[in-house]
């Protein structure tokens, strides 16, 4: 056996099965686009799940791939054991119909035995128990010896994961201890399993049945065949070493690792296991960056963040001080760009996002460490094995620890965390989040009815240089069915074998117009592509009936989609505007264009500044006055990338590509409808730039008309202030100034004229004093004091007064505050201010008490205040005894 290395067995691989007439296609992006359900593929038939259930035709039957796939469901034990990773690459080849069992299982013999000459005797393979047509094509078809041939139950040989394609497999395994003597039954083959003497690297499933959604298998129109070989596992048997860690491309990072902590492999177990996980997640997550994902909190992002932040912190217990994951990603990247040349391009990009996302957990880290060491100790001194689900939620909330990393912290000293209470902070964290955001939602009409479409179905678009044509009728869907006819006022789906309507696609809203003839008129209000690649148009009719088979008259909406144009090549020309202000790190993370405005996300790490944004609209507004003629040409993407034109990040391209350019200044792939001169665009003015995620900023933005009626409105609000201010526009400033200065003078009045009011009403007050029961009684009102400020007064008062009692009301934004206070012989004579105050407050509606020396109250009726001062004697006259 030949010492092969992981980047040789993937070509060797590729090269075999491309001899046997299979497509070699590149590797998915890793985040799926057929499956809104998953988060990362996670197979290497995952993104082909279309072409297994029909709903897609394969660019050919046979077709042979490498896939990168996460899988993070066994993500604790990665790093303990030596085969565990979250990243793998699966080698496969698949068969939409055409070849089965009989070639497969041959063909498999031969590349494991002749091309990658793995001795028989080191070989078991395992059949799904029933399946006997295996069994006779293993014995007869290739050399095995049947004794090596084992049966197992549906656990074992039947291949499914969620919903979709599946079927009956048979598994390829390796010996890695023949000297123990050859395995004799089916028993003692699943104990070795269990015992990691024979691995599984190679699952050939037999895809008959689609699972649907209630659990049911449904038999496929023909059969499939799907396998998958694990790279890693492949490249660890034929370079023999005992652990994927050991692999050739992998050993080199984890080298790495130990060099930049300085701790070598093989002295301390726990030192091994973190620089295992190191090794591994910064795998993954140089990967996952490539293909788009950020982090953030929530899905993919998610995962993301997990995984760097436990690599992190593994960094720290490996007594590394700063950041470090930012530099292996080279090493990674330099092991893998054969295969990947995606990784190499976005290089920088990917360093700064895994830099970024480590200083930030790194400002937290050890203030989280030491908060999570008191909660331990806490819990240890109280006998107590579960941490507390708000105690869990504040880690990850203020301190950024995903609840994995202090689950796994936690785990060390012998404790849990309460799952529910972590998620019931968490819901009412998104709760609010929710609440705060609103509900949006502009897609998911009725889009599954389109899987009736019959795929023998053609749908044509020719629309880039038409807005109106003439086709036929070839189908029409009314609710889930498919119907003849559709008349006057029903809504439904109408397919046409030629259509001049952009379906929404690549964040381009879809066109609106009409459908007529003779008979009918529609009006169409959507457009959409189906799973399928099918135009349909959503209509409502609005006279006449329509049939299948007519001709009809398909008519854009010209107005509308000249808007949708002008933002969209606008938004190409603002892509480049911000790579020219802000770096080539900024990437197209979204967009959306429609005919009111353009919003495009993008990624970049700050806010930007006022005066980057006002350089920004300069520098499109610059280069649409140059009135650049717009080409659209189609082109291999190897030419369009040398070219230097902007790809999509996370996007899989076709051989042959649209590229969309804007004179010299901006050349981008797209499939989207465009103007024919930049200077159509007229004017483009942004309108906001805000954050939307972690690294990713949004801006808003308006062109052409919309633009002009925008500087219409302002023009209109500045003339509407002029006239406000009965000044000429040019002085507004200047009078406004002169305002707010003549205010500030105002306000200063006001206050010492109050100030004035208040002594002059103290000074009354004082003169009138008067006198119940031998108590000396001062009573009196003022305006627009309250709180503090009346106490102070009271307070004032009581001592000018010396002996007695001290009643004032104050008349405050239309409600009144009552204050009493007493002095200590007064209260000897029988005065208590709480039982006054609370006759005088009921006066003006209201109500209080309080102590016998002083006692405050409110009041609703101002208008009645001077009423209840004026019966303050009374009152104290009726009270004391
Ligand atoms: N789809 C099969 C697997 O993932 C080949 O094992």
């Amino acid at each position: 056996m030949e010492k092969l290395g992981l980047n040789e067995i993937r070509e060797s691989f590729l090269e075999f099965f491309e001899a046997k007439e299979h497509l070699r296609l590149e590797s998915f992006p890793l985040v799926p686009k057929n499956d809104k359900s998953l988060l990362l593929v996670n197979a290497g038939m995952q993104p082909l799940k279309p072409y297994f259930t029909g709903i897609q035709t394969p660019p050919n039957k046979r077709i042979t791939n490498c896939q990168k796939c996460i899988r993070t469901g066994d993500i604790e034990n990665v790093g303990k054991t030596s085969r565990h990773g979250t990243f793998f690459e699966m080698l496969g080849n698949f068969s939409f119909g055409d070849y089965f069992k009989k070639e497969i299982i041959p063909w498999a013999w031969e590349y494991i035995t002749v091309v990658l000459n793995i001795p028989k005797e080191n070989l078991y393979v395992t059949i799904y128990l029933e399946d006997d047509e295996a069994f006779n094509i293993w014995s007869n078809s290739t050399d095995i010896d049947k004794t090596r041939i084992f049966r197992l139950g549906k656990e074992d040989n039947f291949w499914e994961i969620g919903q979709g394609p599946c079927g009956p497999s048979s598994e390829i395994h390796f010996d890695r201890k023949v000297e123990l003597g050859q395995i004799k039954t089916e028993d003692e083959f699943i104990q070795a399993g269990n015992e990691d003497r024979v691995i599984e690297f190679w699952n050939l499933v037999f895809t008959q049945f689609n699972k649907d959604e209630d659990g049911n298998y449904n038999k496929l129109a023909h059969p499939n065949i799907d396998t998958g070989m694990g790279l890693e596992r492949i490249a660890s048997i034929m370079q023999g070493t005992s652990s994927i860690f050991e692999v050739d491309t992998i050993k080199n990072i984890l080298e790495e690792v130990s060099r930049v902590s300085g701790v070598k492999s093989g002295k301390s177990p726990t030192e091994d296991i973190s620089l295992r996980i190191i090794t591994d997640h910064v795998r993954s997550t140089t990967f996952m960056i490539s293909d788009g994902v950020l982090p953030s909190n929530e899905g993919r992002g998610y995962v993301l963040r997990r995984l760097l932040r436990r690599a992190a912190r593994h960094g720290r217990l490996l007594g590394i001080k700063n950041t470090f994951l930012s530099e292996l990603c080279n090493t990674v990247i330099e092991n893998s760009f054969i295969a990947y040349p995606e990784l190499k391009e976005k290089e920088s990009y990917i360093r700064k996002v895994i830099k970024i996302e480590e200083e930030r957990f790194l400002e937290t880290l050890d203030s989280g460490m030491d908060i999570l060491k008191d909660y331990i100790e806490e819990l240890k001194s109280n006998n107590n094995k579960v941490l507390s689900g708000d105690k869990a939620f504040k880690l990850y909330d203020t301190y950024g620890f995903p609840y994995e990393v202090t689950e796994e912290i936690l785990s060390d000293a012998g404790i849990g965390i309460d799952l529910d209470g972590f998620n019931s902070e968490m819901n009412s964290q998104r709760e609010r989040a929710r609440a705060a955001r609103g509900t949006s939602n502009y897609m998911g009409n009725g889009i599954n009815v389109l899987d009736l479409i019959p795929k023998e179905i053609e749908t044509k678009f020719d629309g880039y240089d038409k807005t109106e044509l003439n086709s036929k009728v070839t189908l029409i869907i009314r609710g889930e069915e498919l119907v003849k006819e559709l008349s006057n006022g029903e809504k439904g789906i109408i397919i046409t074998e030629v259509t001049p309507f952009y379906a929404e696609m690549g964040g381009q809203t879809s066109d609106n117009g009409e459908i007529f003839n003779n008979n009918f008129r529609a009006t169409v209000y959507d457009c959409q592509k189906s799973a399928s690649g099918k135009f349909v148009h959503f209509v409502k009719l609005v006279e006449g009936s329509l049939f299948t088979d007519e001709v009809v008259t398909l008519k854009v909406d010209v107005d509308k989609r000249s808007q949708i144009c002008k933002n969209h090549t606008a938004t190409h020309m603002l892509q480049e505007a911000l790579r020219i202000v802000l770096g080539d790190h900024v990437h197209q993370s979204g967009s959306y264009v429609n005919d009111e405005k353009l919003r495009f996300d993008f990624t970049h790490f700050s806010a930007l500044s006022e005066k980057e944004i006002i350089k920004i609209q300069k520098i499109v507004n610059d280069n649409i006055m140059k009135a650049y003629t717009v080409n659209t040409s189609v082109m291999s993407i190897e030419t369009a990338k040398e070219s230097g034109a902007i790809a999509l990040f996370d996007e899989k391209y076709q051989k042959d590509v649209r590229v969309v350019s804007v004179g010299d200044f901006s050349k981008e792939l797209c499939g989207g409808t465009h103007v024919k001169n930049s200077g159509e665009i007229g004017l483009f003015k942004i309108l906001s730039e805000v954050g939307v995620a972690a690294g990713v900023r949004r801006i808003e933005a308006i062109t052409g008309r919309t633009s002009v009626k925008y500087i219409d409105e302002k023009n209109d609000l500045i003339k509407e202030i002029s006239t406000t201010l009965k000044c000429s526009e040019k002085d507004i400033i200047s009078r406004l100034q002169v305002q707010l200065d003549e205010l500030k003078d105002k306000e200063k009045e006001i206050i010492l004229l109050t100030g004035k009011l208040a002594s002059s009403s103290v000074n009354e007050m004082l003169d009138n004093i008067h006198e119940v029961k031998g108590v000396k009684v001062i009573c009196g009102h003022v305006l627009d004091m309250s709180g503090d400020a009346l106490r102070d007064l009271a307070d004032k008062l009581r001592d000018k007064l010396g002996d007695g009692i001290v009643v004032i009301g104050s008349n405050v934004d239309g409600k009144v505050q009552l204050i009493a206070m007493a002095s200590k012989s007064a209260m000897e004579k029988g005065i208590h201010c709480g039982k006054i105050i609370k006759e005088v407050a009921k006066i003006v509606g209201g109500g209080g008490g309080g102590r016998p020396d002083m006692a405050e109250a409110g009041g609703k009726y101002p208008e009645k205040l001077g009423n209840a001062i004026d019966n303050v004697c009374s009152i104290i006259e009726r009270l004391v005894k």
